[in-house]
């Protein structure tokens, strides 16, 4: 008898577990870009759009008619991801250009071939990243996190404003991260040369992604060109590259992450959607506006973190 009840029971859980599941899919997938815009004729460049959420941002923007080009540090890897974007969208204006982040040298290249070759941009989407990896640094002596997920981006868009400007209207969107709530900007050693811990310098490095975007809108209000920045959702990607601990887990829990394509929907939903035409110095998550963590509403932080980031990169940036 009782082997009987533990046996409903069992049953009644595995029938009660089968029956949410497509609600909670529905739940984990979260907010879906609907906006049904066309983008032909427009241009948009995505950083690190080899694989993961660029990946399938770089896709879903090509399908709209976009000229999209993916600016790569694998240039071969991208070269096969923009053959499968040809072959599956039709759309056979999708170019690889190398970019590697972790040198400013390679950055101002690539801005160098946009500004001569392109007739306009519309999109820029800073969407490379490198998270929780050892203590490294980028060919100008950057710790690599900060390096290439900051000053990458920040040299980049600077070499590349006065084409979105010359473009408007034009977007420029920011892939940051829920973590950067637990970020701290730490302007005493903001390249963690006395101590270094990977996790808290890439929660670092995703706050400065909102603290520039906050304070980039301030500065270009009115010429046509926003900006705003994001959180993708929890996506099973290659992200954890560096980490084998969380690799593991997402091997294991990968049910309750984003597939990359629905980590792509926020990124595309902010390239694309027609209402956010003005709206700029927003961060979004599951394209709809969402409250930054109180660290990233520091005005102070944000204009401080500017000076010393063209400081930093010999700019004059006002
Ligand atoms: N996955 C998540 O759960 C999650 C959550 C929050 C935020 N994000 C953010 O989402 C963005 C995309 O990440 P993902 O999850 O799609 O990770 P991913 O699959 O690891 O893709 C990262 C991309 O960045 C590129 N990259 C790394 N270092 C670079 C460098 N020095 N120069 C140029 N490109 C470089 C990688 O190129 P290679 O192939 O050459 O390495 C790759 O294309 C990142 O900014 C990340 O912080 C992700």
């Amino acid at each position: 008898m009782a082997f009987l009840l533990v046996l409903l029971g069992f049953s009644a859980l595995g029938g009660l577990a089968w029956l949410l599941l497509p609600a909670f899919r529905r739940y984990v997938a979260g907010g879906v870009c609907t906006s049904p815009a066309r983008l032909d004729g427009k241009i948009v460049l995505i950083t690190g759009a080899n694989t993961g959420i660029g990946k399938e941002t770089a896709w879903d923007l090509a399908r709209r008619g976009a000229r999209v080009i993916l600016a790569c540090r694998d240039v071969n890897k991208a070269e096969s991801v923009a053959a499968e974007i040809i072959a599956n969208t039709g759309n056979t204006d999708v170019v690889v250009r190398k970019l590697d982040l972790a040198s400013t040298a390679s950055i101002r290249d690539l801005a160098a071939g946009v500004n001569k070759e392109e007739s306009a941009l519309h999109v820029l989407i800073n969407n490379a990243g490198v998270m929780a990896c050892p203590y490294w640094k980028t060919e100008d002596g950057f710790e690599m996190q900060i390096g290439v997920n900051h000053f990458g981006h920040f040299l980049l868009t600077y070499l590349l404003l006065d084409i979105l400007k010359r473009s408007s209207p034009a977007r420029i969107v920011n892939v940051s991260s829920v973590v950067h709530k637990w970020g701290h900007i730490n302007f005493d050693d903001l390249q963690s040369e006395k101590s270094y811990n990977g996790k808290s310098a890439y929660c670092q490095s995703k706050l400065a992604n909102v603290l520039f975007t906050r304070e980039l809108a301030r500065r270009i209000h009115g010429c046509g060109v926003t900006a705003n920045s994001l959180h993708p959702g929890v996506v099973r990607t290659e992200l954890t590259r560096h980490n084998s601990a969380s690799r593991i887990l997402m091997y294991f829990l990968s049910f309750i992450f984003k597939t990359n394509k629905q980590g792509a929907q926020t990124s595309i939903h902010c390239a694309v959607a027609e209402e956010l035409n003005t709206v700029s110095g927003l961060y979004f998550s599951d394209c709809v506006p969402a409250a930054m963590g109180s660290s990233a509403n520091d005005k102070q932080a944000a204009s401080h973190l500017w000076d010393i980031s063209c400081r930093q990169l010999d700019i004059q940036w006002d």
